[in-house]
């Protein structure tokens, strides 16, 4: 399989460019994990690039609160991540101005009258189950730039009524992708046989020889919430063309907009549900930071957990491989039993600005 990782970096960023050239507006509107709350100390500044946007993220000393601001200065553009948190203000560096939460100046230091209004935007954080998430809109469009967010983010129902926990998370990394790829991958039924059939041990890429899994999959849209869309894959294993006993899961994975924040539901025959969050957040055209968390009933035991999560986790590189070397067939030429790619195309322009909307054709 060709990868990426062995290529020179003028080459991949050459083949970068020929490759974001053929995909759509790289930003859609939705919803975006930006972090981990508790990963975030007192004092602690991050800078974050992120959805054509640089911010800085940083959380007061003393009240402890997390915000999220333009990283440029309002003064004269300094990056405000390359200061520092005094009290429940961030100080930038250049001229050592201080911001509070809020956005406005509350303290410069040869000045004794500081401008009283709002200088710089904070960013609404929402924060879910521990993870904070931004709320994004692909364009600025005077109407709805004021407007409630069209839905919410996820919550898991067992998380809030207590009867889930949380038994995992993975930092994933970064994948050289853009994100209508992972919208696609749900339509695409049939890249599952030849790209996930083959068994691995969980997290790793050793292949179980002589047994294959075999995926039922359907995509659905979600008729109450034109946000969502579903793809439901009944999976069960097979070895000399049985099928093993117990081996069945029934996986459902709904994404909440644009492919930025998707819900697994596994069911297990026997033993209960577990619950997956997995994260995509656009760090550039064609850079993805990919997070999971994952929850599940304490009566489920934690190593059948490793286990499915871990299957499901070794799959995902064969999917990398492709995603990194690939560009966007704006007219794929596809046969009768292909999955209903223009059919999610069209769902997915509603996260489009209007202008880029018309670059993915109906069928
Ligand atoms: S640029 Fe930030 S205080 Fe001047
Ligand atoms: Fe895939």
């Amino acid at each position: 399989m060709l990868s990426l990782r062995s290529r020179r970096r003028d080459d991949l960023t050459a083949l970068d460019a020929l490759r974001a050239a053929t995909y759509p507006y790289p930003y859609p509107t939705g919803w975006y994990r930006i972090a981990d709350a508790d990963s975030i100390r007192p004092g602690e500044i991050r800078a974050i690039t992120c959805l054509g946007k640089q911010f800085v993220l940083w959380r007061t000393r003393e009240s402890g609160e997390i915000h999220l601001m333009d990283a440029a200065c309002p003064h004269l553009g300094a990056n405000l991540a390359g200061g520092r948190v005094e009290g429940d203000c961030i100080e930038c560096p250049f001229h050592l101005w201080q911001f509070d939460g809020t956005g406005r100046a509350q303290r410069i230091p040869y000045s004794e009258q500081p401008p009283e209004r709002v200088l710089t935007r904070p960013y609404e954080l929402e924060d879910v189950h521990g993870q904070l998430f931004l709320f994004h809109r692909s364009e600025a469009d005077p109407g709805a730039a004021d407007q409630p967010p069209p839905y919410d983010v996820p919550r898991i129902a067992e998380v809030d009524e207590g009867s889930f926990v949380r038994r995992g998370q993975r930092n994933a990394g970064r994948v050289r992708m853009h994100i209508i790829e992972i919208c696609e991958n749900a339509v695409d039924t049939a890249h599952f046989q030849a790209l996930h059939s083959q068994l691995h041990l969980p997290w790793t890429q050793v292949r179980v020889p002589g047994v294959e899994i075999v995926h039922r999959a359907k995509w659905v849209l979600d008729e109450d919430q034109p946000w969502m869309m579903h793809f439901d894959d009944d999976v069960s294993l097979r070895a000399l063309g049985r099928t093993l006993p117990g081996g069945e899961t029934h996986v459902r994975v709904s994404y909440h907009g644009p492919g930025s924040v998707l819900t697994f539901r596994f069911e297990l025959p026997g033993w209960g549900e577990l619950a997956m969050v997995k994260t995509f957040l656009p760090i550039g055209p064609l850079e993805q930071q990919i997070d999971f968390q994952w929850y599940a009933p304490r009566s489920v035991p934690r190593w059948l957990v490793w286990w499915v999560i871990g299957n499901w986790v070794s799959q995902f590189p064969q999917d990398i491989d492709i995603w990194e070397n690939k560009s966007f067939q704006a007219q794929p030429k596809l046969c009768r039993d292909d999955g209903p790619v223009f059919a999610m195309r069209r769902w997915f322009e509603q996260f489009l600005p209007e202008s880029d909307a018309e670059r993915l054709p109906g069928a």
